[in-house]
């Protein structure tokens, strides 16, 4: 069988790696993927966001693709899947009308606002004075979110009433992140520990995979600014049985039941982005795929087969399927380029020794004449596994170790924050 992956960084790596580990795939096609992971995936350069290009190539008998897996949010968002499934390719991921959970947060905080479905307090704003009167007595702080994708930049948390005020000017008027900027969401700040958790569901049955935990800022002890994610552990110690329980009945399943409920069922994986506030759990945000680099903890945890699972999930059988993970801890820490996520070099020779290969994901790097050469902000991630999270922390860090390219970055607190939890 071989399967179309769309997509090029660690996240899609960790996919990947998972899906060699079923005897029936032979070919794995990455679009574009990335010169990392051409051990496991054949790279074909095509962008994510090309929906006729990776149509075209799906359907090229040449390719015989049988299966394909949307991974990031751009092409999700723009109907990637609904594009494949008309050529009678079978996908993974949800169809367009379902990915605008995350594609735009006015629908999403509608949405839980109709269901209620628990979540900070929220304005709609798509008249900048409006916004700006509105701030002129809004509790601070406060958070501004950019209506539509932005790279996970479309979000403000203003300290102070005049950070407020200058995010909606440069969202509204100086369209910082574009077109998502023509409607803004203003909401209550909220406090807690973040927990992530993805979920299979295809549509009927909502099964969550095991709890992460993603480091989001720059710099060591949560300072600096705002990355994609700079290491993750799981599981995430501030997610209890008892919180768990209450998040399936008060927000996972109404979910699913809302989505149905407006015409827009959600198949695929959804990513529940959690506060676990003094009143309880609260939706953060939802996103429409696996994270990254949260799939770089949680698949390495998962003891089912990946694409049973998946090819479940479009069949609407995930209620019959078993969906396993080990007991034990993982912790992935993102090596990223000096400089990331504002300006960083790249073309750096990069050396991953053979033996510790299959527990590195490569997201950002390239092969010029015959050698691998950093690519990218985030340039890898390195995962351990093992009996418990400080062994885990330990073990990954001695990974990071052995790998080698000039002008690195990483922090160094990855799993401190959930040691001290008590995991
Ligand atoms: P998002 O892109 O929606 O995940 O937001 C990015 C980050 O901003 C989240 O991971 C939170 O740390 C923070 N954030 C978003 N919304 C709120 C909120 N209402 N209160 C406090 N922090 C928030
Ligand atoms: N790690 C956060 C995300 O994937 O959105």
């Amino acid at each position: 069988m071989n399967i179309m992956v769309v997509g090029g960084g660690g996240r899609e790596h960790a996919i990947i790696k998972k899906l060699r580990e079923n005897s029936t795939v032979d070919k794995i096609y990455a679009l574009p993927g990335n010169g990392g992971m051409s051990a496991e995936a054949e790279c074909v350069n095509i962008g994510a966001k090309d929906i006729e290009a990776i149509t075209a190539f799906a359907g090229d008998p040449a390719n015989a693709v049988d299966y394909a897996v949307v991974a990031p949010d751009d092409p999700l968002v723009l109907g990637c899947v609904d594009a494949l499934e008309a050529i009678g390719i079978p996908c993974f991921g949800p169809r367009a009308n379902a990915a605008i959970i995350e594609g735009s947060k006015v629908f999403s905080k509608n949405l839980m606002k109709k269901y209620g479905i628990p979540t900070a307090q929220y304005e709609v704003f798509d008249d900048m004075d409006a916004a700006l009167k509105y701030l002129e007595t809004a509790p601070i702080p406060t958070v501004i979110k950019a209506d539509g994708l932005a790279l996970g930049k479309g979000v403000i948390i203003a300290m102070t009433r005049e950070e407020a005020r200058n995010a909606v000017v440069s969202m509204m008027q100086d369209k910082v992140f574009g077109k998502s900027g023509d409607h803004i969401v203003i909401e209550e700040f909220l406090e807690g520990p973040e927990v992530s958790v993805l979920s299979f569901t295809d549509g009927k049955t909502v099964v969550p995979m095991i709890s992460s935990m993603d480091h989001k800022r720059a710099g060591d002890n949560d300072t600096g600014l705002n990355t994609g994610g700079m290491g993750t552990v799981a599981p995430n110690p501030y997610y209890t049985d008892a919180v768990a329980e209450e998040c399936m009945e008060k927000i996972f399943l109404p979910t699913i039941h809302a989505m149905n409920a407006e015409g827009r069922s959600f198949k695929g994986c959804l990513y529940f982005g959690l506060m676990i506030t003094k009143d309880g759990p609260k939706v953060i945000e939802y996103n429409c795929r696996f994270g990254d680099p949260e799939t770089q903890v949680v698949l390495p945890l998962l003891e089912s087969d990946l694409l049973t699972i998946m090819q479940a999930v479009t069949d609407g059988r995930l209620a019959e399927t078993e969906v396993k993970f080990s007991d034990k801890y993982a912790c992935c820490v993102i090596m990223a380029s000096e400089g990331y996520p504002v300006k960083y070099e790249k073309g750096f020779e990069l050396t991953i020794p053979e033996e510790i290969a299959d527990r590195v994901y490569v997201a950002g790097a390239v092969i010029r004449d015959g050698k691998l050469l950093t690519n990218g902000g985030r340039v890898l991630g390195c995962t351990a596994v093992a009996g418990s999270l400080k062994e885990a922390v330990s073990e990954a860090y001695k990974l990071v170790d052995r790998v080698h390219f000039d002008n690195q970055y990483y922090r160094h607190d990855i799993g401190q924050r959930a040691l001290k939890a008590g995991c």
